[in-house]
């Protein structure tokens, strides 16, 4: 069995499917009802609270975990005490480079490597689905806005994530490892949002904010140091940041999907 947090966002929620697909026992767990595949149970949990996970982990034998809830090592506890030996983290790329400003991940990677799990840390880079901030003005009036226009990034696909964590999670040779998980190549905000026109059939206008406008947008939803460590991906990556990695390749045996087929796949968000 096979406990995925996050079932219900864009990583867990494909990777549920996916697991699901290959005929895996899978547990999705979250805190919201959803409905997930035939055949896959769920168990309402929330990472802040522990006490809630007993019923997804008693039994499990892997488990996809977020980085959510306070406190890392009591989740990680009650994941032994159910059974489970293998646990792959979704953490963040900021944990290696800005390990101040992404203090949470950079908590539960240390958690996750002093516990007595077999682990695997993956650390994505910014996602492409972070685009989805962009589907309503899109659908409204067919325009995006963003900072930092013209600094490109190598984002990843969440299906990407999704497809690499059903590996790790079921294949050997992966423990102790940290991955470093990317898109094939730096893409700008204003080519993004040039590719999701391409990808809906009519020119989507770009309008680049102040950093202060993308700060106040962003502490609606981010704490204060994790919106001054994104800010400063975004706006002045280190080299780390804007390299692409061969870590999904080297475990999919494929190149990275790119930002452009995220857009096709993902037209039906932006389209009126
Ligand atoms: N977006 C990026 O650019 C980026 C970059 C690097 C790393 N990440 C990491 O990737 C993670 C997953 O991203 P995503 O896009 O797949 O997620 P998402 O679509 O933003 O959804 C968030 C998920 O987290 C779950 N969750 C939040 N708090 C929880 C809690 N206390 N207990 C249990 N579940 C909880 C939610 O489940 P319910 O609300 O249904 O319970 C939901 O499934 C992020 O949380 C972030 O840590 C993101």
């Amino acid at each position: 069995m096979i406990v995925v947090t996050g079932a219900t966002g864009n990583v867990g929620g494909e990777l549920v499917r996916r697991l699901a697909a290959d005929g895996e026992r899978v547990t999705a767990l979250s805190r919201r009802p959803a409905s997930f595949p035939e055949g896959v149970r769920h168990s309402a949990g929330d990472l802040a609270d522990p006490a809630t996970l007993k019923d997804a982990f008693d039994g499990a034998d892997a488990l996809f975990l977020l980085v959510a809830g306070p406190d890392p090592r009591a989740v990680l506890d009650a994941a032994e005490a159910g059974g489970i030996r293998r646990v792959v983290l979704l953490s963040s790329q900021g944990a290696g480079t800005r390990p101040r400003a992404y203090e949470h991940p950079a908590a539960f990677e240390r958690a996750v490597r002093e516990s007595g799990l077999e682990w695997t840390i993956l650390r994505p880079g910014g996602f492409a689905s972070n685009a989805l901030a962009w589907a309503e003005p899109i659908r409204a009036h067919r325009t995006a806005a963003a900072p930092f226009a013209d600094v490109a990034l190598p984002v990843v696909d969440p299906a990407d994530l999704a497809e690499v964590a059903a590996v790790v999670l079921r294949q050997d040779g992966h423990a102790g490892r940290t991955y470093e998980l990317t898109g094939p190549a730096p893409v700008t905000p204003r080519d993004r949002a040039a590719a999701i026109g391409q990808a809906i059939g009519a020119p989507v206008s770009f309008a680049e904010q102040s950093p202060e406008q993308a700060r106040e947008q962003m502490l609606r939803f981010m704490p204060e140091p994790v919106v001054e460590g994104t800010l400063a991906i975004l706006g002045t990556p280190l080299a780390a940041e804007q390299q692409v990695s061969p870590d999904v390749e080297r475990i999919l045996g494929r190149a990275p999907r790119s930002f452009a087929d995220w857009a096709a796949r993902n037209a039906a968000a932006f389209r009126p």
